[in-house]
């Protein structure tokens, strides 16, 4: 599903968003593990204080595991709840059951104390198009749990999905935008494969990926392994190595840059050149 948002959009967006988290205790907000923070909403801090809080880095499958630990912590210490995982997988997906309730204890002790047994916590799935939100509903939900339907007292049309007897999910998930002015988050979406390649420049944007890849020594050298290249060379050298090595090459015997533009790319979002993350904690705030 890909989007294009316009500021109408935007403010739609947002305002269903603020009378949804009305409604819930918690919110589960899905990441990008590949690029934790260009896949973040501006927002939703804002929309989502005074509500517990739980990201899911997404996708971790895809990214380099040391960085997964590093994003881990990054977002344990600002005081979020971390689960990192692999959406389709639905044994990983067990383990939130238990974080769910663990960032709602205050909530569940609140209403023991007052009397109010069995009220199972509310929680929304929010994040950026392309985040995997519909996949971790389907594998958290399974065709199994029946919806609950309208509830008294609950906006008409919404559909809660009764996960166990503690935990109930919004069916569906808020859809966000990203900070798509910064050209660099716009950059690192495209790279990952969340913006239409349409629009972009495939042969730039490889140009782009060889320059980050090449800022972190492991992952040059997995490049350089796979497409059999000399690691010191310029992207532009690097680019025409892979489409020699791999023959890219036009009708006329030129060499094809945009076929081997599209290679590479096609290869780094599958995670077939290696797990990698372009962003680190410690180039944010601490
Ligand atoms: P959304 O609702 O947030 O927009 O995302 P959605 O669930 O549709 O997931 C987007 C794509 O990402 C899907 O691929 C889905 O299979 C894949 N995906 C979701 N979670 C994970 C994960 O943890 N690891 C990996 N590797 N992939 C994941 P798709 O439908 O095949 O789309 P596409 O790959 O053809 O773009």
């Amino acid at each position: 599903m890909q989007f294009q948002w316009y500021p109408g959009h935007m403010t739609k967006a947002k305002r269903q968003m603020q009378e949804d988290i009305k409604l819930v205790d918690l919110v589960i907000e899905l990441v990008d593990a590949r690029i934790p923070m260009s896949s973040r909403n501006p927002d939703i801090d804002e929309l989502g204080k005074n509500k517990a809080r739980l990201i899911l880095l997404n996708k971790a499958d895809l990214a380099d595991e040391k960085q997964n630990q590093a994003w881990t912590s990054y977002f344990e210490e600002k005081g979020y709840f971390v689960v990192r995982m692999d959406a389709r997988s639905k044994a990983q997906i067990k383990p939130v059951n238990q974080v769910i309730l663990e960032a709602c204890k205050e909530k569940i002790e609140r209403d023991r104390r007052r009397g109010i047994k069995n009220r199972p916590v509310r929680a929304m799935v929010v994040g950026i198009p392309n985040v995997g939100k519909s996949t971790f509903i389907n594998s958290f939900a399974g065709k199994a749990c029946a919806k609950t339907g309208n509830k008294p007292g609950v906006t008409k049309g919404k559909q809660w999905i009764r996960l166990n007897k503690s935990v109930e999910l919004l069916d569906t998930p808020g859809i966000l935008w990203p900070k798509f002015e910064d050209q660099r988050v716009g950059l690192k979406l495209a790279l990952i494969g969340s913006i239409k390649d349409e629009i972009l420049n495939i042969d730039e944007m490889s140009l782009e990926l060889i320059r980050l890849l090449q800022q972190e020594e492991a992952y040059m050298t997995a490049m350089a392994a796979r497409y059999d290249l000399t690691p010191e060379e310029e992207p532009v050298k690097l680019l025409e190595q892979v489409a020699t090595n791999r023959s890219c090459i036009k009708k006329g015997g030129e060499l094809d840059y945009s076929k081997a533009a599209a290679l590479l790319l096609d290869e780094f979002r599958s995670g077939t050149i290696g797990r990698m993350t372009l962003e680190k904690p410690e180039e944010y705030d601490a």
